[in-house]
This record gives structure tokens, sequence and C-alpha cells, in this order.
């Protein structure tokens, strides 16, 4: 691995190891989503408290401000929709742009078992050839299809695939036997929050995740569809940061949003 690769990574990942990625791609395959509809507005006020933000390229053009030091992990693989096949992925930035954007990694899904398997496993071994030529890192995530079951046996599977084609980063869901699963998996492991719970459940599945050996979170709706998207980025930082306890974290979320109220 060369410097501007390993450095490229040292600023995502942070020096104890962890990491608390904002999600904010979810448009590429699913349009306007609830609360990202006005995207400037929702990333402006979370994005000091996320070590890295991961967009698509219009996002991060139109919507993200160019003097952000938060490094950006930019999702470069899209091509399906909601309303058709999800495995049917291509990349859709070349590697130059992504450097011209001066972004730190790029991120890419894997459909491991679904129709476009091979497709979608050559993209990404492709991006990695690509990425290793210009020192930028690659985020694999294992996107799970309609039929697939997000148990222990098909994610290990699908996160040991990305990291043997030479994945960096390895994205994927949090299941029973977690901990089996980081250990299969050679390359920092971080887990996507998923749909929208109750933030005490949100913050329960981190902490869980991080006891389990995970690196971080890359997390989405259970940032920016909560109640108090601040508070509650803030809370995941204290469990992935500062290993604070589900409930720590919660009163923590509690307190921040209510000094907001006051505030009003
Ligand atoms: C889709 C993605 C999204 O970034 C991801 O699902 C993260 O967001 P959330 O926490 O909302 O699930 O990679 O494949």
């Amino acid at each position: 691995m060369d410097w501007g690769l390993k450095n490229r990574l040292s600023r995502i990942i942070r020096p104890d190891g962890r990491t608390v990625m904002l999600a904010v791609d979810h448009g590429y395959f699913l349009g306007p989503t609830t609360g990202l509809e006005d995207a400037k507005k929702t990333i402006k006020p979370l994005l000091p408290y996320a070590d890295a933000l991961m967009p698509t390229r219009g996002i991060l053009r139109t919507s993200v401000d160019t003097a952000t030091d938060t490094p950006i992990v930019l999702r470069v693989s899209g091509g399906n929709s909601i309303l058709g096949e999800l495995s049917d992925e291509g990349l859709t930035v070349a590697m130059d742009d992504a450097v011209r954007l001066n972004v730190s990694a790029v991120a890419i899904s894997i459909y491991v078992g679904a129709p476009n398997q091979k497709q979608t496993l050559l993209n990404l071994a492709k991006l990695i050839d690509e990425g290793e030529r210009y020192g930028i890192p690659v985020l694999a995530v294992t996107a799970v299809g309609k039929d697939m079951v997000r148990d222990a046996r098909y994610l290990s599977l699908c996160c040991r695939m990305a990291a043997e084609i030479g994945a960096h980063i390895v994205k994927t869901y949090y299941c029973e036997g977690f901990e089996k699963l980081v250990k299969s998996c050679p390359v920092p492991l971080v887990m996507a929050g998923g749909k929208k719970l109750p933030e005490l459940d949100a913050l329960e599945l981190t902490y869980n995740a991080i006891k389990r050996g995970a690196a971080g979170v890359d997390m989405g709706r259970n940032i920016f569809q909560s109640d108090n998207p601040a508070a509650m980025i803030q809370a995941v930082n204290a469990v992935v940061h500062d290993n604070f306890t589900p409930k720590k974290a919660y009163e923590l979320y509690a307190d921040l949003k209510a000094a907001k109220k006051k505030k009003k």
C-alpha cells in the first residue's frame, strides 16, 4: 500500500482505529429519500461531527461546502433503481474525476448471490486496480438483494470476498455472530445502519457492532431521519469514540435535544 493511499485511509479511520461515516448517498437508487430532500440543509449541521461523508458526485457538487475538511468517500457505483433489478450496477464516476474531486476514498456495492453477482464483483476489482493506481482506497458495500438473508454465514461470505478482491474497507450489516464475521475479514469493517429505528435501538446496534470489533459505522437514516440529527450523530460518536454505553449515549442525545428546544 503506498503512502498516499494509507494517508487517505488514516483521514477516514481516526487514530483510535474508529470512524463515524455519514452516508447520504441513498438518492443514487432511491431518489429523494426522506430527510435528504434538501441534502444541503441536512448535511451542513452534521458535517462537523462526521469523520467522513459518503455522498454521490451530484450531492457532493451541489450540497457540500468546498471548504470542508471532512474526508469524502464518494459513491461511484449505480445504474440501478428501486424500479429495476437492484444488482444491475456499473461504475458511475471515472477515477480521474474522483481525484479531481479530491476524495479520500470511493465506495461501490457488490451483490453476492444476486443475478449480477459477477458484474458487481468485477466492477469492484476494476475499481481497486484504478484506486491503487491513484492511491485512492476502495470501500466495498455488501448490498443485500431481495432474496438474501442477512445472517452471519451470508455476510461473512460477502465481506471476505470483498477483502479477498482487495477492498480496503468493507461495509456490512449487523447480524447474530457479528464477532466471528469481523474476525474473518482482514480489513476494517464498518456497520451500515439500515432502516430507521428508535434512537436507543440504533445506539444499541452501534454499541454491539463496536464491542464485537467493528471499526465504526457508515450510518445514514438512523442519523438524518432522527428527531434531532445533530444530537443523534453526537450520541453515535460517543459510542464509537468514547465507549459510551447505549444508555449513556441516549441520555446525551436527550440532553442535546432538550438544550436545542430550550434555545428556540
Ligand atoms: C446503500 C448504502 C447506503 O449508504 C447505506 O444503506 C447506509 O445508509 P443507512 O444507514 O441508511 O442504511 O450503502 O447500499
